[in-house]
């Protein structure tokens, strides 16, 4: 299956001179849909992942489906005041501005086997500063899983000890 034919590139968005890969035709067509799902629940299977982790918003997309096929937890990194227990925070730089996240910390236990998933890889910033959160928690990342890589963006040099898995290069 071409995933990029389920791609929207928008121009400009949200910010003038970002070319914007909308993912929600992907999500439209269920068998798209599951394809990609069924990539990455492979990916999981393959690293012995015992826990998922996904960076809010659209990491949650692609995180769940991972978690449900395997039977295994999902655990939601999200943007501030939005967990309501003890969490740990981190701020880092995006392609467009600065965000902060946050995990609640108990959702991690020391050992856990964590398959970070989200649907695009740009700067790193964002699966660079869940890296850390899961592994200041005790957490084994052992690997990472995207639907797009923007390559020249360089993500990549912030995860290079990582084993990765893109199903799609830009
Ligand atoms: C987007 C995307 C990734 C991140 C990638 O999320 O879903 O999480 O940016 O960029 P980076 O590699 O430069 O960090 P965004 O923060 O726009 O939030 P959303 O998923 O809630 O739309
Ligand atoms: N997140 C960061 N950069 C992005 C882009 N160019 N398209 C979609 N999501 C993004």
């Amino acid at each position: 299956m071409n995933l990029k034919d389920y791609i929207a590139s928008v121009a400009d968005f949200p910010k003038e001179g970002i070319l914007f890969r909308d993912i929600t035709p992907l999500m439209l067509n269920g068998k798209a849909y599951k394809y990609a799902s069924d990539e990455f629940t492979t990916f999981a299977k393959e690293q012995e992942a015992t826990l998922i982790v996904g960076p809010e918003a659209r990491g949650f997309i692609f995180g769940c489906p991972v978690s449900v096929n395997l039977g295994i937890g999902f655990a939601p990194v999200r943007k501030p005041g939005k967990l309501p227990r003890e969490a740990q925070s981190v701020t880092y730089d995006l392609e467009y501005g600065t965000n902060t996240l946050s995990i609640h910390k108990d959702a991690i236990k020391k050992g856990d086997r964590v398959l970070i998933i989200d649907d695009l890889l740009a700067t790193g910033g964002t699966v660079e500063a869940t890296i850390s959160l899961v592994e200041s928690l005790g957490g084994i990342v052992v690997g990472l899983a995207f639907l797009i890589e923007l390559e020249e963006l360089n993500g990549r040099d912030k995860i290079k000890q990582y084993p990765v898995k893109a199903l799609m290069k830009y």
